[in-house]
């Protein structure tokens, strides 16, 4: 493929595209010369350099077709500063450049959506090629503020001129005012700052074992936690231990003792369980299970599941760093039933998409088992996540995000609802804006997603036919009507 396009270059080209001696423009002389004439010029690359790709808007990567050693096959790149140059380029697929960057050097634990995006702002984003997107995952519900939030921005910038990270050896100035703020929000005593979400899950487990052991008596290395079936609170050890999804734990085992598994949303089962061992320390689950398909509990599930915890002494731990921050159309997922869990985790969206940031709260009671020394982690609650932080809990308030979660989400159900097929869409669940739909399985849903993409809307499938729909909260109803209508037209023409 031949195209011509404008480019602009900097200096730091010029050595680089003298470099490749079949460029009709061999001269770094002739380039500086281009560099101080403010006019066009042409510069054409013959058909052995077959792979070159266009990054946004102002950056070109080019490789050669026979290059001898590793070395050379280290892309060259071109930025930019003033003046213009017209290139006749022999082939623009930068996709697949990208996409095979990552498959050559990169592990293959992710199977992503054949899209590169370089840029992102509110609910869209953009690929190399500034085609938009609506973005209807929003990094797995991490920017519920929306991409590349202005006061995002300006925090981290802000502190990251200021101090970063000063470790728990010693005290900053923005820790204690973040927990003061997460505590005061929330309603707890006390929060523990960790950085991803599996080290909030992996946390709260550690506490409730510790209060197993100090306050419930139970006897040493024998307390147990009890998870739902269907959970996936992430990648480490534990978390796989906990997971009946063979793709997360086959051949990855020995896995942690005294995990145990009971089916989501069976109060009997849970029952069951906790009045015939005195050694379970704790139950934790998602109030709404998103990995698994947005499998949303019947009413009454989580204050049934909190009663009965409290009347065998068993903590309740409730997953929420997917379904907390606004995402469900609530703060907390449980404020949908008033239930508060002894302890939660929180993750994603506490930074907005700009760092990881994650933590639990719970009670004085509880955190107070956990000594100097006894846990902890070198990023967590340094100064930067604490700011960001802050503000990412702000803006949620500032801008009426969670109860707009709740607006649109409804708005979103109620549209998909009239418009699809449900002959192929067999069923349409969710809460706020965590939401999915059930394609019929003579479908394929990764088919859907994909002629999703080329329509406008990235969403990814779980589970084989589930389709999770998660925009940033920031989404208006003009755009929920108008991805409600791609999704329809990708329906229809199955
Ligand atoms: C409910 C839940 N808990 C925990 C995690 C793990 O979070 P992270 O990937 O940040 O470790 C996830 C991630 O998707 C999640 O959905």
């Amino acid at each position: 493929m031949q195209s011509s396009i404008t480019i602009n270059y900097s200096r730091l080209a010029v050595g680089k595209l003298s470099s490749f001696n079949n460029c009709s423009l061999k001269s770094t002389h002739q380039l500086r010369r281009a560099l101080h004439q403010p006019s066009t010029f042409v510069l054409s690359f013959p058909p052995t350099l077959t792979k070159t790709r266009l990054t946004p808007p102002s950056q070109y990567i080019f490789e050669k077709k026979n290059y001898s050693s590793t070395r050379n096959m280290a892309t060259q790149t071109c930025t930019i500063t003033k003046n213009s140059v017209q290139m006749n380029i022999n082939k623009i697929n930068n996709e697949q450049y990208f996409m095979d960057l990552e498959h050559t050097y990169g592990a293959h634990n992710y199977h992503p959506l054949p899209v590169v995006l370089n840029r992102g702002k509110g609910v869209l984003v953009y690929d190399v090629n500034d085609k938009k997107y609506y973005d209807f995952l929003s990094a797995y519900s991490a920017v519920n503020q929306g991409h590349c939030h202005d006061r995002l921005i300006e925090t981290m910038i802000k502190q990251c001129q200021t101090l970063t990270l000063t470790s728990r050896a010693f005290h900053n100035d923005l820790l204690g005012k973040f927990e003061e703020k997460i505590c005061k929000l929330f309603n707890y005593d006390k929060f523990l700052p960790m950085n991803s979400g599996v080290e909030a899950c992996d946390t709260a487990i550690k506490l409730a074992r510790r209060y197993g052991y100090m306050i419930k008596k139970i006897p040493d290395n024998q307390a147990k936690i009890i998870f739902a079936k269907n959970n996936f609170w992430g990648r480490s050890l534990a978390a796989i231990s906990a997971s009946n999804d063979p793709d997360s734990y086959s051949k990855f085992g020995p896995f942690m003792p005294c995990f145990e598994s009971i089916p989501y949303n069976d109060i009997s089962a849970l029952e069951e369980k906790l009045k015939n061992d005195p050694n379970i320390a704790a139950f934790m689950c998602e109030p709404i299970q998103g990995e698994a398909g947005v499998c949303v509990p019947d009413d009454g599930y989580l204050t049934k599941v909190s009663e009965i915890c409290k009347k065998y002494n068993v903590l309740f731990i409730a997953d929420e760093v997917q379904t907390g921050l606004g995402r469900t159309g609530k703060w907390l997922c449980v404020d949908h039933e008033n239930v508060k869990p002894d302890i939660i985790c929180l993750g994603k969206a506490l930074s907005g998409g700009f760092y990881p940031v994650s933590g639990v709260l719970t009670s004085n009671q509880i955190m107070n088992l956990i000594k100097p020394g006894e846990h902890g982690s070198t990023y967590g609650g340094n100064p930067l996540a604490a700011a960001i932080g802050m503000t990412a809990l702000d803006i949620l308030n500032d801008e009426n995000l969670v109860s707009n979660a709740e607006k649109q989400g409804k708005l979103l159900r109620e549209l998909l609802n009239q418009k699809l097929d449900k002959s192929k869409v067999t069923q349409i669940r969710g809460k706020g804006l965590l939401n999915a739909i059930i394609i019929d399985p003579k479908y394929d849903a990764w088919e859907v997603c994909l002629k999703l993409k080329d329509n406008g809307l990235l969403a990814k499938p779980t589970h084989g036919d589930k389709i999770r729909f998660a925009p940033p909260l920031c989404i208006t109803s003009e755009q929920i009507a108008d991805c409600a209508n791609i999704i329809a037209h990708v329906i229809d023409q199955l």
